[in-house]
């Protein structure tokens, strides 16, 4: 996983930047096959430990939905999360967490209840 990131780096990097040095715009939304790997479970429960932090919910990570994931500077990640509140009642929020580097700085930056 750690591999392929790297690669996915160093393909990508170069690309940030055009000749005159101008930011380009975020990659295009890509789905994320596997929301269960290590990798995004990780990335779901610091979602939901980040969100409990900052609020006064008490919410349990049950498990990732689905997700999408783009290139901007970094991975930025959108995964619908299904959880559970302290009363035992089912919720799925949709959170996106930005890293700027692989394991490393993540931000979450939105979370919103969607729907089951
Ligand atoms: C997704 O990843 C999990 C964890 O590695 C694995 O158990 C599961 O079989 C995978 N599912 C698919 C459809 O590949």
């Amino acid at each position: 996983m750690i591999k392929y990131f790297i690669c996915f780096s160093l393909i990508l990097l170069p690309l940030v930047y055009n000749v005159e040095g101008l930011k380009i715009e975020p990659s295009p939304w890509k789905p994320i096959k596997n929301v269960t790997l290590g990798y995004y479970l990780e990335i779901g429960r610091f979602a939901i430990n980040e969100h409990n932090k900052h609020t006064m919910d008490i919410l349990a990570f049950e498990n990732n939905v689905q997700g999408k994931e783009q290139y901007d500077n970094g991975l930025r990640y959108a995964l619908i999360i299904a959880t559970r509140n302290s009363d035992h009642i089912a919720h799925n929020y949709e959170a996106v967490v930005f890293e700027r580097h692989v394991n490393q700085e993540r931000v979450l930056e939105s979370f919103n209840e969607i729907s089951i």
